[in-house]
């Protein structure tokens, strides 16, 4: 496996490989691996001739105060990690190779609207811009047959998706259920932050969903008679503060009041200093 980082020397191998008719699989990511990545990086191994998985954490989808700084990074060990489930190329661009005039000085956006309003978009205004902006560079650089995404970041797969169709993107989007913890928790580079007892109040994101999930399965439609129980469930923990929870419906994710068709319920939940966001999809068409 090589590491590459700079955006002409992966395109001298990518344009190698291709003119030897080989697929391309791209997981993008931010860097400091665990196994929700490997996830994808093997389902990108069994679907593609090459794999390229990219590390960067992208300056453009952080806002003021958020954690661009401190956000984990540990190259060598992701690495190791990208290596061991078959990774052909790792990209790991420094800020100046994604943005060569500085990204407070970019002119060009990628900006979806719509899908991008609530969730997660009501609270970090720009957020998606970024990841929509960079998440599309790296397709012009890297033209991937196929790019996967965990699920997890339910709102950022929506959002890739609608880009690509009104784009005319020609790459295929792979989105990869969650992986979680034997608890339940869902896998994040940011459970790293979480001290004993915060990790043990994070079970109430994944506790909350499981709830749902028993009174979707005992019959409940209406939408605010799991939101109240869940809520309720979330409020009893006391490290645990709401930022949003919502049952929306799973592709234009506009709100859903009576449960027919296919779902998602999202949430936000602040514990301690930390954001955590988890999710299910029901009836998955
Ligand atoms: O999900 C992430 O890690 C990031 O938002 C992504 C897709 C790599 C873009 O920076």
């Amino acid at each position: 496996m090589e590491i590459i980082t700079t955006v002409r020397e992966l395109k001298k191998c990518l344009h190698l490989a291709k003119k030897q008719g080989k697929t391309v699989g791209l997981v993008p990511t931010m860097g400091y691996l665990h196994e929700g990545h490997l996830t994808l990086m093997r389902k990108a191994r069994e679907e593609n001739d090459c794999v390229v998985a990219s590390i960067f954490v992208n300056p453009l989808q952080f806002g003021q105060g958020e954690d661009f700084e401190s956000y984990p990074r540990d190259l060598k060990q992701d690495s190791l990690r990208a290596a061991s489930v078959g990774v052909d190329w790792v990209f790991a661009p420094k800020v100046a190779e994604m943005y060569p005039q500085g990204f407070e000085n970019m002119n060009t956006f990628v900006e979806v609207s719509g899908v991008t309003a609530g969730l997660c978009g009501a609270s970090r205004p720009g957020h998606f811009r970024g990841v929509a902006t960079v998440v599309s560079k790296l397709f012009h650089i890297v033209e991937p047959d196929r790019a996967y995404f965990g699920q997890k970041d339910a709102q950022q797969v929506v959002v890739i998706q609608k880009m690509v169709q009104d784009l005319n993107m020609n790459v295929t989007i792979v989105p990869v259920p969650i992986v979680r913890e034997a608890d339940g928790l869902a896998l994040s580079s940011r459970n790293l932050y979480l001290g004993s007892a915060e990790r043990q109040a994070a079970l109430v994101l994944s506790q909350s969903l499981q709830l749902a999930t028993k009174l979707l399965e005992s019959g409940v439609q209406e939408s605010d008679k799991i939101l109240q129980q869940m809520t309720e469930l979330i409020q009893r923990e006391p490290l645990a503060a709401l930022e949003y929870l919502v049952i929306v419906d799973k592709e234009t994710l506009e709100s859903v009041s009576d449960i027919q068709g296919p779902i998602l319920i999202a949430m936000a939940v602040r514990i301690g200093k930390t954001r955590l966001i988890d999710n299910i999809i029901w009836r998955n068409a």
